[in-house]
């Protein structure tokens, strides 16, 4: 699926992330007591590379030092995805792999959603695993790496019914200009198809008052773009007696001084109030882009998943974003072949997208999953029908991309610069509808700074530019 956007939702590439940060910042100074060193790969979604972001904070202020290879490490941890079949059955692949390269004493450790799911059952299908912990009991890690270390065979950590949220001082991140903030974590949607509520646990807000003294801090850091992360981030509810809504925390994060760029995902249409799109008018630092994923066109199969709207309903949202005083890019999930899906039902999927003009789709096969509504309505639209399906929306998806593209061709763009290619004067960053330039510049240090970049040639996922004085 060739994408322009840079939202990375659900990209199934692992990863090794949380490297010590480029710039040296944000991981606070060892302060514990132990001397290992861990190795720590993440799958899955943004929530995840945050939370790994924030895990290898952790260990790191206990003294564990990061290295780049599983072979160097005492500890080797996998944060995990099991939002669909083919995320899980890669998990177990790879923890394969992981047990033919173990050294003896190695600890090897589970974390993320399909260790919430999954839970001891890990240990029964991969006996090499010692450590399973979801994303709710992050915390207690230290505690659970030293009693291994003490001894103990296996140690999970799988509450979810805490009202703790996983905020740490001692995050380390990954990019040094762009920092993910977590602001609302879990999810108390009940969409059928989906495993978060029950890996993730329920909804559980940070303060804003927290949340504003991470983004100062991130500003004296040097950080000027801040991406608020949520699984629903728009249903974000303050819980100090202040209650400050959503829109007014967008606009209080942008007025951070230092902060140049406020980015929000994702979104959930029930939820996307018209103070938003106000918000959005009112402020440029906030980035002119909408994740809304709207899953299918068709109410019959939008009530089945019990997203909570109509098709009309989410119409209506697009149309208010669609009328905003400034353009707003807006992108979206879509998962094709839910139980009972018929040839028409998807037809109007298409007949949405039409209407939409997305600038960017994210669309899945529907994957049962377990404990789900859906897993009892069975999984009725062939592997086939279900490709041909994909298929067909991503061809759609190309053509209308192709035309939002074309019209791009000598506009200017504000790029934030985070890439510099080998290729000699070839840089490429993000707009601020978050598309990804690749551009030419003979300056000598463009990185983490902010330019003005001409559209010179562009693909149906690609733009291609040069920088302009
Ligand atoms: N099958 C297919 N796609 C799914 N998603 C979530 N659960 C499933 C599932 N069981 C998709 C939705 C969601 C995105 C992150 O993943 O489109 O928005
Ligand atoms: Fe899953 Fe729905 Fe919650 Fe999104 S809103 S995380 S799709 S249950």
């Amino acid at each position: 699926m060739a994408q322009a956007f840079d939202i990375s939702l659900d990209s199934l590439q692992g990863r090794s992330v949380a490297k010590p940060d480029a710039a040296g910042r944000g991981a606070g100074d060892p302060a514990g007591e132990a001397s290992g060193t861990f190795f720590l790969e993440t799958f899955g979604c943004q929530m995840n590379d945050h939370d790994s972001e924030k895990v290898a904070g952790v260990l790191a202020s206990r003294g564990y030092q990061q290295v780049a290879s599983p072979d160097d490490a005492s500890l080797i941890l996998y944060n995990t995805c099991s939002i669909r079949e083919k995320a899980a059955q890669k998990v177990f692949s790879r923890l394969g792999e992981y047990r033919t390269r173990q050294k003896d004493g190695q600890i090897i450790g589970v974390l993320g959603c399909l260790a919430q799911q999954e839970g001891e059952e890990i240990f029964e299908r991969a006996p090499w695993v010692s450590l399973v912990c979801g994303s709710a009991s992050y915390r207690k890690l230290p505690e659970m790496i030293a009693q291994l270390e003490e001894g103990n065979r296996r140690v999970t950590g799988l509450d979810t019914d805490t009202d703790e949220t996983f905020e740490t001082e001692i995050t380390r991140r990954d990019n040094p200009w762009r920092a993910f903030l977590t602001i609302i974590e879990g999810c108390d949607k009940a969409c059928a198809y989906c495993v978060v509520p029950f890996t993730r646990g329920p909804e559980r807000s940070r303060t804003h008052e927290s949340i504003l003294k991470e983004v100062r801090e991130l500003a004296e850091l040097g950080y000027s773009e801040v991406q608020l992360l949520g699984q629903t981030v728009n249903s974000y509810a303050d819980p100090s007696p202040k209650k400050l809504r959503f829109s007014d925390l967008l606009l209080a994060v942008a007025d951070v001084p230092g902060i140049r760029r406020v980015r929000f995902t994702t979104s959930h249409p029930r939820d996307f109030s018209r103070d938003i799109v106000e918000a959005i008018e009112s402020e440029s630092k906030l980035c002119n882009h909408v994740h809304l994923p709207v899953q299918s066109g068709s109410s019959r199969v939008l009530s089945a998943m019990q997203r909570t709207y109509s098709r009309g309903e989410y119409l209506d949202r697009i149309a208010m974003l669609r009328g905003a005083k400034r353009p707003i890019a807006i992108t979206t999930d879509i998962i094709v072949g839910f139980p009972n899906e018929t040839a028409d039902e998807f037809e109007e999927t298409l007949t949405l997208m039409n209407e939409v003009r997305y600038e960017g789709v994210y669309s899945f096969k529907y994957s049962p999953r377990p404990n789900t509504a859906s897993l009892a309505m069975g999984d009725t639209v062939s592997e086939d029908e279900k490709s041909r399906r994909l298929a067909a929306l991503q061809q759609r998806q190309r053509e209308i991309q192709t035309e939002h593209n074309a019209a791009l061709v000598d506009s200017t763009f504000d790029v934030m610069v985070s890439n510099k290619s080998r290729r000699e004067n070839r840089w490429s960053g993000h707009t601020t509808c978050n598309r990804v330039v690749a551009f030419t510049s003979r300056e000598p240090d463009l990185l983490g700074t902010y330019i003005r970049v001409r559209i010179t040639d562009v693909g149906s996922g690609s733009l291609t530019g040069e920088h302009v004085s």
